[in-house]
């Protein structure tokens, strides 16, 4: 009982230490990222190694494109262009949006993102995630939402050099598939956590979606999904307690994983990318200096078509087939109540109207510029969603990252 009391003073003491540190919704979520701009043609694919053909849009652009806007219940929508015609024109790329947020997290962080919906469909692949920048995986990443194409339920899961593992002696909800977050393992399996089929896709958007915490304590990093019928009353409040909200859903403990060590000071980014995971043919012909790289990706391609198998043989022959078809990206949106940080970092002043805290590394501006590390860590990683990312857009600093892709 002592001990008891104990525990919850201690447990009290921490989450009051938590304070708001930045609240995206609503207006002020646009200025509260930096947005990448990048023409999907070949040279600039190769530079930021996104294996396909996209054009991230401008704040400016994806607004007058509706491809961003808060919609009548004040939710933020951030999706790709489903209303352009691709087929007969084999350069054709489509429109999104990549966010990379001004604000870091740190150890002593709790994020929170309620949505209710999320990107999905065949030649979809959604991401929220959060990596450390150049040199993957030196500074870690962090997946909270990662699949593809029409599967059902979600995956958690770490990447990290070689000494990371996550635990089989703690409690979580979710299903423990591969224990060594190490990126060389199991080709970078990572120690991946899935979820139910209320945590992804079409089960998500059909219950109302729900909402995904990610708390970085001493303890270590846990994650919970709640799916929309199940949130705590506290989630959307300015002092929630991650301590009554019971076993998490993934867990990695610092017994097993040392998330200091393994894991940078973090730049918090939102990125919304929409990935085309097909190269026009006639890149191939006009563009032999990049056959090397579409070789390597093409690791990443028959991943991505063996998956596209999995769940979308009945629409088409193949993942490529489906990108020109405005009507297939229907689905492929997210629909944001809010986005929350809660932050224990006396540095990080609690901020709702937006801009950089005084803490963060990446100096704005600085989201455009790709690094050959970024390669690297993309052409790599054909398994995990690092192919999504060219994260090393974030100097220095580990991202969270808000993405789908299509390939
Ligand atoms: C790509 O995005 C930019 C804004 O970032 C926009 O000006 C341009 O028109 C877009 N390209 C296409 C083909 O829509
Ligand atoms: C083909 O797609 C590219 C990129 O989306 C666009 O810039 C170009 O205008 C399109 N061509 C035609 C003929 O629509
Ligand atoms: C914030 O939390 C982290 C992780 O639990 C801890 O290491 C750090 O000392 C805390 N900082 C403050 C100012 O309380
Ligand atoms: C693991 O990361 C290293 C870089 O530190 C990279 O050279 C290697 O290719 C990666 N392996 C896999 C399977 O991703
Ligand atoms: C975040 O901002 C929204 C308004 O956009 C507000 O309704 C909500 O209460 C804020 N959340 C917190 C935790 O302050
Ligand atoms: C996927 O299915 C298509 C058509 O059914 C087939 O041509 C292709 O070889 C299959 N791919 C794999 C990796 O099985
Ligand atoms: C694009 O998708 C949205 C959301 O699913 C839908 O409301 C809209 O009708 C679609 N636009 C077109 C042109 O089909
Ligand atoms: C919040 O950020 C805005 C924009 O950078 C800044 O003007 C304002 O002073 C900040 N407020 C606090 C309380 O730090």
């Amino acid at each position: 009982m002592y001990v008891t009391l104990l525990a919850i003073l201690f447990a009290s003491a921490f989450a009051q230490e938590m304070h708001l540190a930045a609240n995206y919704s609503g207006d002020a979520f646009f200025d509260l990222w930096n947005y990448k701009s990048f023409e999907g043609t070949g040279i600039q694919l190769l530079t930021v190694y996104l294996i396909g053909v996209v054009n991230f849009t401008d704040q400016v652009f994806a607004r007058e494109q509706n491809l961003l806007f808060v919609n009548s219940v004040g939710n933020i929508i951030m999706k790709t262009d489903n209303f352009t015609d691709g087929s007969s024109n084999s350069s054709f790329v489509r429109n999104s949006l990549q966010l990379l947020s001004k604000d870091p997290i740190t150890p002593g962080t709790l994020m929170i993102m309620d949505a209710v919906h999320m990107p999905f469909g065949c030649a979809v692949w959604p991401a929220f995630w959060m990596n450390g920048g150049p040199n993957w995986p030196q500074l870690g990443e962090i997946d909270i939402v990662e699949n593809i194409n029409l599967a059902t339920n979600n995956a958690y899961n770490l990447h990290t050099t070689q000494g990371c593992k996550a635990s089989t002696q703690v409690q979580i909800t979710g299903d423990l598939i591969s224990t060594d977050c190490f990126n060389v393992t199991n080709h970078d399996q990572g120690c991946k956590v899935t979820d139910s089929d209320l945590s992804y896709g079409s089960g998500f958007a059909n219950n109302g979606g729900g909402a995904f915490a990610f708390l970085w304590n001493d303890d270590g990093m846990k994650i919970w999904f709640f799916p929309r019928p199940t949130i705590p009353a506290d989630l959307p409040s300015a002092n929630p307690n991650p301590d009554t909200w019971g076993t998490p859903t993934a867990f990695y403990p610092s017994s097993t994983c040392d998330t200091t060590k393994f894991f940078g000071p973090q730049t918090l980014i939102l990125v919304e990318s929409t990935v085309i995971f097909s190269l026009p043919t006639s890149w191939l012909t006009t563009l032999p200096e990049i056959c090397s790289y579409v070789q390597e990706i093409n690791v990443c391609g028959n991943f991505a078509v063996e998956k596209f198998n999995d769940t979308c043989s009945s629409v088409a022959a193949q993942c490529t087939d489906v990108v020109p078809n405005p009507a297939a990206f229907d689905e492929a949106y997210f629909e944001i109540r809010y986005i929350t940080t809660f932050s224990n970092s006396t540095i990080l002043k609690a901020n709702t109207t937006g801009g950089s805290s005084s803490s963060d590394p990446s100096p704005s501006g600085t989201a455009g510029s790709q690094t050959p590390s970024a390669q690297a860590n993309s052409k790599s990683n054909g398994h995990s969603l690092s192919i999504l990312g060219p994260l090393s857009v974030l100097s220095g600093a580990v991202a969270l990252l808000f993405a789908f892709a299509s390939y």
